[in-house]
């Protein structure tokens, strides 16, 4: 059967938090037990926005791997590896930059917007422009159909949608293309090409996508196709010519709801964090030390939940009942802040105990986390090389 393929990236820029583990992670793990999963540590992503800070970014990388692990995410499962050591990466990235309209990269919303954001950083590079092709390579060369992320990188999964449908128009035309697809389509039998055909009429015409999902079901499904009429019916299907470029759908994760310790979403640059691996007595200090209500001066003056950024916590780890005693409680000036905010405590302890438990180990067995990664790397490495001599035959590049 075939199962999907997940690809995701996470750049090394610092310690993770409890958001990464809300918005990302927790996803992770649940993903890495139903589809063939690829997470890496997107350092030369890195790279395109801190340029100027190479010494911070080989140590996150380490820690990053050692919080993916210690968060759940099972090298036992999933592919776990360094995008650099893929040097495939670089090579596809090259090779789409030929066909590649410089005014595409101009429009990717992200190019603007973070050079804006990013104001006290010269980001008016060459690698900044090209770093949504450069996550199109990190997908492509996987042909990863499915990749998870948050909603502002679906512009970039869109991008490369359309660069996977440029190179396959461009370089998936082979002499002869339609009489081979329907040579191809005959040898499927005659029950299911009048299926196929059926399917890719729907498509052609109305536009259907429903049906190219069943149509490549069913090429999933039939046995005795070779590797390259099983591509050619791929290509036939909606139009073109060979799909040697597979094009990947955003998988997209709900915006996390981690409140950071200000009300504010949790991040790194709002320093509004408390990260995965913290020690406990700077946990306690940080949550019994946020604002609450203004309004509560004193023990005995009522308060509006809605107003506290407390009660933003208790929204992620709190049942009905604690809630409701809150929401009374606050309200009715019947409980205190302290006394509400010490089930959050115990929430947050609980959930990075087991989490520190597991880092630990990684961090006294550094040697583990090499092979893992180096495991990682040799997997990741030999499928991209599958793509890339097809790319590279594709383009001219033949030299054997
Ligand atoms: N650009 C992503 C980010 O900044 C990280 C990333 C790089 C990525 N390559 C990727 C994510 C490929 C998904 C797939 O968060
Ligand atoms: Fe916030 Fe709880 Fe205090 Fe109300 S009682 S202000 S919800 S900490």
């Amino acid at each position: 059967m075939f199962v999907d393929r997940v690809l995701s990236g996470m750049r090394p820029t610092g310690a993770l938090h409890l958001g990464h583990y809300h918005g990302v992670l927790k996803n992770w793990v649940e993903l890495q037990s139903e589809f063939e999963c690829y997470f890496f540590v997107a350092d030369w992503h890195a790279l395109t926005t801190h340029y100027d800070a190479p010494e911070v970014i080989g140590e996150h990388a380490w820690d990053m791997v050692i919080d993916w692990l210690a968060c759940g995410v099972d090298p036992s499962q999933t592919t776990l590896f360094i995008q650099s050591r893929v040097p495939q990466h670089a090579e596809l990235h090259l090779l789409l930059s030929m066909i590649t309209p410089l005014g595409w990269l101009e429009r990717v919303p992200t190019y603007k917007d973070q050079q804006e954001k990013l104001s006290d950083k010269d980001l008016s590079t060459y690698g900044f422009l090209g770093y949504p092709l450069l996550q199109s390579a990190d997908i492509l060369i996987y042909r990863a159909n499915r990749v998870p992320v948050g909603e502002d990188q679906v512009p970039h999964i869109e991008f490369t949608r359309e660069i996977a449908r440029r190179f396959n128009h461009v370089y998936g035309r082979e002499p002869g293309f339609e009489a081979k697809a329907e040579a191809a389509v005959k040898k499927l039998g005659a029950k299911r090409a009048k299926i196929y055909r059926e399917l890719r009429t729907k498509f052609q015409e109305q536009g259907d996508t429903a049906a190219v999902e069943s149509a490549r079901a069913l090429l999933e499904a039939t046995q005795n196709l070779s590797l390259g009429d099983r591509e050619r019916l791929f290509g036939y299907l909606e139009g073109g010519g060979k799909m040697i470029l597979t094009e990947p759908q955003a998988l997209l994760t709900k915006a996390s709801k981690m409140p950071g310790i200000d009300g504010q979403k949790m991040s790194k640059s709002y320093n509004n964090t408390i990260s995965l691996r913290e020690d406990e007595a700077s946990i306690v200090k940080k949550i019994r030390t946020m604002p609450t209500d203004p309004a509560r001066i004193k023990r005995s003056d009522a308060g509006d939940p809605e107003k506290c950024p407390v009660w933003q916590l208790h929204q992620v780890y709190s049942d009905e009942p604690r809630k409701l005693w809150v929401q009374e409680g606050c309200r009715s000036a019947g409980i205190g802040c302290l006394e509400c905010t010490q089930p959050v405590i115990d929430s947050v302890l609980a959930e990075l105990a087991p989490i520190r438990v597991r880092a630990q180990r990684y961090v006294e067995d550094p040697a583990l986390v090499k092979s893992i990664i180096a495991d990682g790397c040799e997997k990741a490495q030999q499928l991209a090389e599958e793509t890339m001599r097809e790319v590279r035959a594709v383009m001219g590049l033949k030299y054997a």
